[in-house]
């Protein structure tokens, strides 16, 4: 059975970004389902993991598959001036490398990222899906993401609108 691990790393070393570049690429390459339509040259990418890190609001999370990064998910809050908004925090840029899916390493991260937001007093989790990642959005549900709406225009991919759902958990319910 391969081994599964989650961190919160606070720096990352050279070869976990190039680990993390990969994995997100490869999840971008089979259709990911975040940001990213294509994958960005591999300096940008490396920028843009590093930007990560140094992003107060941001909590990164890599899940590991057998020692090798094969994941992530952050975890955001918001800054001082949404003050109305700050008893929610939000789940970003979820994905597993497709060679390392199906051993229960996305249900580990989005786990470890629900504890990360209950320390930190969080009232509610939200989280935003395209309608077209079925596996993702079976995995909320089971998780006890409630979906609260749809935009029918949420994302433009290759000149084609996706819906996209809207969850929210409730920490305290
Ligand atoms: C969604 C995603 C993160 C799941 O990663 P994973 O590590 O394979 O997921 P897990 O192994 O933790 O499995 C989660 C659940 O999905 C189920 N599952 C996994 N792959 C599946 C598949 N191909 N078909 C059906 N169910 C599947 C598992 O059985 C598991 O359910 P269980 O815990 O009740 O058994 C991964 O497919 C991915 O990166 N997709 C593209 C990006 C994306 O959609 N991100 C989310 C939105 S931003």
């Amino acid at each position: 059975m391969a081994r599964v691990d989650v961190e919160r790393p606070e720096k990352l070393k050279n070869r976990e970004l190039g680990e993390l570049c990969e994995a997100a690429a490869g999840a971008i390459d089979d259709g990911a389902g975040f940001g990213w339509i294509n994958a960005p040259e591999r300096d940008v990418f490396e920028r843009y993991w590093r930007g990560v890190m140094m992003v107060p609001e941001r909590a990164l999370f890599i899940g590991r598959l057998d020692g090798v990064v094969a994941g992530s998910v952050q975890l955001v809050s918001l800054p001082v001036q949404k003050e109305a908004w700050r008893h929610g925090c939000q789940i970003d840029t979820h994905f597993v490398a497709p060679w390392a899916r199906g051993h229960g390493l996305a249900r580990a991260l989005m786990e470890a990222a629900e504890v990360e937001a209950r320390d930190k007093g969080f009232r509610v989790i939200n989280l935003s899906v395209r309608k077209t990642q079925d596996v993702a959005i079976k995995l909320y549900e089971s998780l006890g993401f409630a979906r609260w709406g749809t935009n029918p225009t949420y994302a433009m991919i290759k000149g084609e609108m996706v819906p996209g759902h809207f969850y929210v958990k409730d920490l305290e319910g």
